[in-house]
């Protein structure tokens, strides 16, 4: 027998941001003859293994795809069927969230969310707000484009207050106008399911991300062993950042 995969991972090189795009658990409720919903029950393990599994590499910051801006074009009986799902689950969570020094942040548009998803959000931030181990990003009723025109208003708003001055909008002062400004941008995004596309997901956070699809697992398969295996993939992988292959092997030998 080899080394446990979990062995193989260099410890020093682990993506300090992860964002996952948590997809197909209609398919894998329908594969077993299930309505959808069974599926969405059956994404919690997947949540689970996915943030324990980061927590436990030192992987800083984790961002989970719930809900986005489109899903609520859903039929009304899914929507809400997923909304109370997440109440419980983040209520249910929780102490193992503190248990596991998680501290919890969510990003999208949440007023738009039944009350009691809401305030049970609300408290289980306010409860983690002291931990120190991995930051876990509920991205709930997000999207992309959300994110880049709620920070174009707030932009906005500071230049006719006369705070801002439109010469000093750059990259670095418009990341700190969208809701993800605490975290660095993502430096690996997996997406189980198989679709090859990013559906609205962190637009600006993802413009150099790795990325990973899982082909043959549905979200509600994904274990820790699959999160050893996209890190590996990941460390195997060479970021140029536009810059070339050369020029990359002289800064790591320093002959620069
Ligand atoms: C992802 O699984 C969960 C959410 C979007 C809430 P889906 O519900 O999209 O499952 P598939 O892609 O239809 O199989
Ligand atoms: C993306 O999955 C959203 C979440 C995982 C929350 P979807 O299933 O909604 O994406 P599309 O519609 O296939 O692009
Ligand atoms: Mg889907």
């Amino acid at each position: 027998m080899g080394k446990p995969m979990e062995e193989l991972i260099d410890k020093s090189h682990v993506p300090q941001h992860i964002a996952v795009i948590m997809d197909g658990n209609g398919r894998w409720a329908k594969k077993r003859g299930m309505n959808r919903v069974f599926g969405h029950r059956n994404a919690i393990q997947a949540v689970r293994e996915i943030s324990e599994g980061s927590g436990e590499l030192g992987v800083k910051y984790l961002t989970l795809y719930a809900f986005s801006t489109e899903n609520w074009s859903r039929p009304v009986s899914e929507v809400e069927a997923l909304m109370e799902l997440l109440v419980n689950a983040i209520r249910d969570e929780l102490p193992t969230l503190m248990k596991n020094n998680v501290k919890l942040f969510s990003i999208g548009d949440i007023s738009g969310l039944p009350s009691s998803t809401q305030n049970q959000l609300a408290q289980a931030i306010e409860t983690t707000k002291n931990n120190t181990g991995l930051n876990l990003i509920i991205a709930l009723s997000y999207s992309g484009k959300w994110d880049i025109v709620e920070a174009t208003k707030k932009i906005a708003e500071q230049v006719k207050q006369g705070k801002i001055h439109t010469e000093d909008i750059d990259e670095q002062l418009f990341a700190k106008y969208l809701s993800t400004n605490y975290a660095p941008d993502v430096d690996l995004m997996i997406r189980t399911g198989g679709d090859h596309r990013i559906s609205n997901f962190m637009l600006w956070q993802l413009a150099y991300a790795e990325l990973y699809i899982m082909e043959d697992v549905f979200w509600p398969d994904f274990r820790k062993k699959h999160l050893f295996e996209a890190i590996l993939d990941y460390q195997r992988r060479e970021r140029r950042f536009g810059k070339t292959s050369e020029q990359l092997q002289k800064v790591t030998t320093n002959e620069v």
